[in-house]
């Protein structure tokens, strides 16, 4: 099939790369130029695994990229909206959504032959079926589900392993306002492997199974950090330990043939200093307004949010275990995106803590294996360490934030460099017995 891209972040390049991989003709489209000649020159604009391949495998055969999307919607049977969501006054902002959807209404005005447009992007539910069916509507003078098609498509893709994510997807999620809508999206993954289930549902129930899908993980995560702090405070038991036999449940690990398979849900059931990204904290957010809007109290995820934004005060109590003031004191972040094997560094745990740090005047280092931010305005003032040596010599506190696997040999570097600095896990990924002064979150 022919297909039209809008938006070629991290969801639309993906998005894009695996679909002409499988065989389909891919147009990327976006409003930055950078990235469009990247792709065009088989460059990845990001940092996921798979992703330069793809790249080399497609670009000027199967895959090119514009900034002329109305030449790319004219040419293509299936355009999505793979834009950006981003949070603004506890709400998503829809406004990249409303002006694709407008200029993909401009662009079908005059197209003789029918199209299907459908968002990916992650929108309340209610969006496709209002804001954009609407936005479509008015600039092209057309009907949706008489002269367009009009669906939703969510897309659940990790960074990190959105290659693999999206090659071997765990479901398909095809929300479509007719049964022509569904046949096309139908037909886009039909090379996909018959064994992923496929949803068929309508669009607003395509778009909530998203919310609720994102809301489940950030609530495990908060459960296990409320955990945490309670088995701080009793003292004499270690959340880890607790948690490790939380996931020998038969919910949460099965015995397979003679085997015991855990599920990957229960690295969400470990306590840490919180999460970040781009998705987490926006989604849940935009639940909690959206309940809000429609005059419920969505109880259970405003305190996710309350306790994951504590989170940082947890670090900062552990290194107040050891010092009563921070002026001055090297201190080492770990990490700067949000999660590990990404460049993403929106919204993650390490801003908050660097803030609060800055308070209270210490003199910091960040380092990060491939987030390299050079203009974020909480870094200013910050030391950036091209390596983990550097980041750690001389420091009195370790801070470590992102878990990334390179953090792991931390206790051989220290070895190395000789020096007794206070490590405070925040990921519970070192072994305190290698350290001569550990903190870990929900350690007793
Ligand atoms: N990043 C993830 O892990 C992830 C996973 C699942 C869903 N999502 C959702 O997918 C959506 C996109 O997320 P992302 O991380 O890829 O965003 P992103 O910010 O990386 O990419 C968005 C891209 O859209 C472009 N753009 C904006 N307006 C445009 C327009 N009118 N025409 C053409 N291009 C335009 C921007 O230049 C940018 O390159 C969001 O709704 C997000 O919540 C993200």
């Amino acid at each position: 099939m022919k297909v039209s891209i809008i938006g070629t972040g991290y969801v639309g390049l993906v998005t894009g790369a695996c679909l002409a991989e499988v065989g389909h003709e891919v147009i990327c489209v976006d409003v930055d130029p950078r990235k469009v000649d990247m792709i065009n020159s088989a460059e990845a604009p990001i940092h996921e695994r798979g992703l330069p391949e793809l790249l080399k495998r497609n670009s000027g055969r199967r895959l090119s990229a514009t900034t002329n999307l109305a030449a790319a919607v004219a040419d293509t049977e299936i355009t999505f909206i793979a834009v950006g969501t981003p949070a603004a006054n506890g709400k998503i902002d829809l406004k990249y959504v409303e002006a694709a959807a407008a200029e993909i209404g401009r662009a079908i005005r005059d197209k003789a032959g029918y199209t299907t447009v459908v968002v990916k992007s992650t929108v309340v539910p209610g969006t496709t079926i209002g804001v954009v069916q609407r936005a479509i509507e008015r600039a092209s003078g057309k009907k949706a589900g008489v002269d367009f098609g009009l669906g939703m498509n969510p897309e659940f893709l990790t960074e990190g392993t959105a290659v693999a994510d999206f090659t071997f997807p765990d479901r398909l999620v095809l929300g479509g306002i007719d049964a022509r809508t569904h046949d096309v999206l139908r037909e886009l993954y039909q090379s996909f492997d018959d064994s992923v289930p496929r949803i068929e549902t309508n669009p607003t129930t395509a778009e909530m199974i998203k919310y609720a899908s994102n809301a489940v993980l950030a609530t495990m995560i908060s459960f296990s950090n409320e955990i945490a702090r309670l088995c701080s405070a009793v003292g004499g038991v270690d959340a880890i330990d607790v948690m490790r036999g939380v996931h020998q449940a038969g919910y949460f690990t099965i015995r397979h043939g003679g085997e015991r398979l855990t599920a990957p849900i229960c690295s969400f059931l470990e306590p840490g200093c919180g999460f970040g990204g781009s998705c987490l904290p926006k989604d849940v957010t935009a639940l909690v307004g959206q309940g809000r809007e429609n005059g419920l109290s969505l109880d259970l995820l405003q305190s996710v949010l309350r306790i994951n934004g504590a989170q940082p005060d947890e670090m900062m109590r552990l290194m107040g275990l050891h010092y009563q003031s921070l002026r001055d004191v090297p201190v080492a972040v770990l990490g700067i995106a949000f999660k590990p094997d990404t460049d993403d560094i929106r919204e993650s745990p390490a801003f908050p803590l660097i803030r609060r740090l800055k308070e209270q005047g210490a003199t910091l280092t960040a380092y990060d294996p491939i987030a390299r931010p050079s203009e974020h305005p909480d870094l200013a003032g910050v030391r950036l360490a091209d390596s983990l040596r550097e980041a750690v010599a001389g420091a009195k506190i370790v801070l470590l934030v992102t878990r990334w696997s390179e953090f792991s040999a931390l206790d051989g570097l220290l070895g190395e460099l000789g020096t007794q600095p206070l490590v405070v896990d925040g990921r519970r990924v070192l072994n305190p017995g290698s350290f001569s002064q550990y903190e870990g979150i929900g350690r007793a």
